[in-house]
């Protein structure tokens, strides 16, 4: 009797690993580079009854013309191109390698790249950053979808990638736009020519060519984010992607040196004449010291501030911690980094659940542009997020009716300013950007 009870526990145990380990595998949606769904290759998107149509179909829920858009307009089809340029090419020599379009180093971003199992008969490397690299290779959902009949909850479950929900598409982008532990553009890289990056979630889902109208079928088949959560939602996910490369023994260090990509590249890289150093309340650091990129710290603060007070103040703490931390040594500076990643990773939740309404949308408006007048943006890649995060708060604000097309029109006149002060960022000068938030304050409508 005790051992059959035994047996049954222990079978129950397993068991109940066994329900956790599926529960995990379902809200941890891999990447489409790491699944092992096979790619069947942008060929089989592109037939012209199926996404490859050359202009939309009335009496489709989907354009049916998004190769079109993405061949002729985005950028990512050309991705692979560009690693035959001439700037790939010094790239590559600078770093040794033969070449950039056969470099993993290079295929892993600039490609639809997964592993050599995962690639289906007419899958091409050269066709770029395909449809698979975001919507998650095809050989499950394919045949269900092309029957039309499928939801896209269904087709989530046979391994389409959820482009849709704003955390799986911020880890999707960043993937790529920051990286992972297993693709980095490092100093190294940097130094040989790659171009710094930037990325933020809801301006680069504006820039990128849509395929895809949100209008009332698209509404009742999936659920729409307002921008500024996707933009709270991505500050979260970037700070938590800065702050796993900072605690990663493959990515944190190069040598005796810190990996440099983590920190404010104007921190370093900007000319001696042009001095403009000044103490700023969220770093508590003093002149001459390289800052860690703390931009979306910043910005991710002044969403906490007013969605979770508590938790703004403690981000507070805990960037000025991070920030002494880095003075210190490199225990430090992972501790340090430990404990806001695990209240980032609470933030993302909070805000995935808030219904981010009128008041908060002011709120962070007001937010924003406030810690600009007040000189929190000194630092190039600060002033850079605020710029794509008003943008993201402005566009938010008309497409959703809190402000008409002349109040808008003012507003987005004044935000040309902060683009302005931000066009040149090795001229950049803190005094203009912040004479732009002023002029900026000037324009909100005041209900
Ligand atoms: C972690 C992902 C990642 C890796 C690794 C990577 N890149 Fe990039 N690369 C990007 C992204 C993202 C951009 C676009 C940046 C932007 O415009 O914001 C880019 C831009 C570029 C550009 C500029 C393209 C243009 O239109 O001007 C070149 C050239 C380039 N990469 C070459 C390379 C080469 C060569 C390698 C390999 C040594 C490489 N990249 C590795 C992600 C990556
Ligand atoms: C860089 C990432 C990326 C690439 C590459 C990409 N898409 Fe998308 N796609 C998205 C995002 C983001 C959305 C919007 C969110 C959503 O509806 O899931 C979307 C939406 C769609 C939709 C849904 C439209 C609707 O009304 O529901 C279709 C269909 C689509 N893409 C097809 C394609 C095809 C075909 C290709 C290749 C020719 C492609 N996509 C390439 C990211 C991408
Ligand atoms: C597989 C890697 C990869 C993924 C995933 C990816 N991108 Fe990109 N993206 C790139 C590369 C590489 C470039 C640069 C291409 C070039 O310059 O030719 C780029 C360029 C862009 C650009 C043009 C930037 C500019 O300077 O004009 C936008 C916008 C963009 N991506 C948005 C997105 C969004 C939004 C997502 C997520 C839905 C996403 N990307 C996902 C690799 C990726
Ligand atoms: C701690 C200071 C420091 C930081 C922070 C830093 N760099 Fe550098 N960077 C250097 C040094 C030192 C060199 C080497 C200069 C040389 O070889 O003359 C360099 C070289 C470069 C080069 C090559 C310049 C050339 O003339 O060939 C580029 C491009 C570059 N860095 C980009 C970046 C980017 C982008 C960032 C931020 C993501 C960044 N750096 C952050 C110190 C820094």
């Amino acid at each position: 009797m005790g051992y059959s009870i035994r047996k049954a526990l222990r079978w129950l145990s397993i068991a109940g690993v066994g329900v956790l380990l599926l529960a995990a595998a379902a809200s941890a949606q891999q990447l489409p580079s790491q699944s092992k769904d096979v790619h069947l290759g942008v060929a089989s998107c592109a037939g012209s009854t199926c996404h490859g149509a050359v202009t939309p179909w009335k009496d489709s829920n989907v354009l049916q013309n998004e190769y079109v858009t993405w061949t002729r307009q985005d950028k990512h089809a050309k991705a692979y191109e560009v690693l035959h340029n001439e700037k790939s090419k010094r790239i590559a020599a600078n770093l040794g390698l033969p070449n950039a379009h056969t470099a993993k180093v290079c295929l892993d971003c600039h490609a639809d790249y997964p592993a050599q199992e995962a690639r289906g008969r007419t899958f091409q490397v050269s066709d770029g950053v395909g449809c698979e690299a975001c919507h998650g290779g095809a050989v499950r959902w394919l045949g269900l979808h092309v029957s039309g009949t499928s939801t896209h909850d269904e087709n989530v479950k046979l391994g389409m990638y959820p482009t849709t929900d704003p955390v799986k598409r911020a880890e999707l982008c960043l993937s790529c736009h920051f990286g992972n532990e297993t693709k980095f553009v490092t100093h190294r890289i940097m130094g040989a020519g790659h171009p710094r990056m930037s990325f933020e979630l809801d301006t680069f889902t504006t820039i990128q060519p849509a395929h895809f109208v949100v209008d009332a079928d698209y509404r009742k088949r999936k659920k729409v984010w307002n921008g500024v959560q996707t933009w709270a939602i991505g500050q979260a996910i970037q700070l938590r992607d800065l702050l796993d490369a900072l605690t990663s023994p493959t990515r944190s260090r190069d040598g005796i040196f810190p990996e440099l990509v983590l920190f404010d590249c104007h921190a370093c890289h900007h000319p001696m004449s042009n001095v403009r150093w000044q103490p700023r309340e969220s770093a508590k650091l003093g002149p001459g010291i390289v800052r860690l990129n703390d931009s979306n710290m910043i910005m991710l603060r002044i969403v906490a501030s007013h969605i979770d007070p508590a938790s703004g103040t403690k981000l507070r703490e805990l960037t000025i911690r991070l920030h002494q931390a880095s003075t210190q040594g490199p225990q430090q500076t992972t501790d340090a980094a430990k404990e806001m990643r695990t209240l980032v990773g609470g933030l993302v939740d909070r805000f995935a659940k808030h219904n981010f309404e009128r008041k908060d949308v002011e709120a962070l408006l007001n937010g924003v542009i406030q810690e600009g007048i007040k000189g929190e943006f000194v630092d190039y890649a600060t002033a850079e997020q605020a710029t794509m995060a008003l943008a993201a708060i402005l566009n938010a604000m008309k497409n959703t009716g809190l402000v008409n097309d002349a109040q808008f029109k003012r507003m987005n006149d004044a935000l040309n300013e902060a683009y302005n002060a931000t066009a040149k960022d090795e001229a950049y000068r803190p005094e203009a950007f912040v004479a732009a938030m002023k002029k900026l304050n000037e324009t909100i409508p005041r209900s």
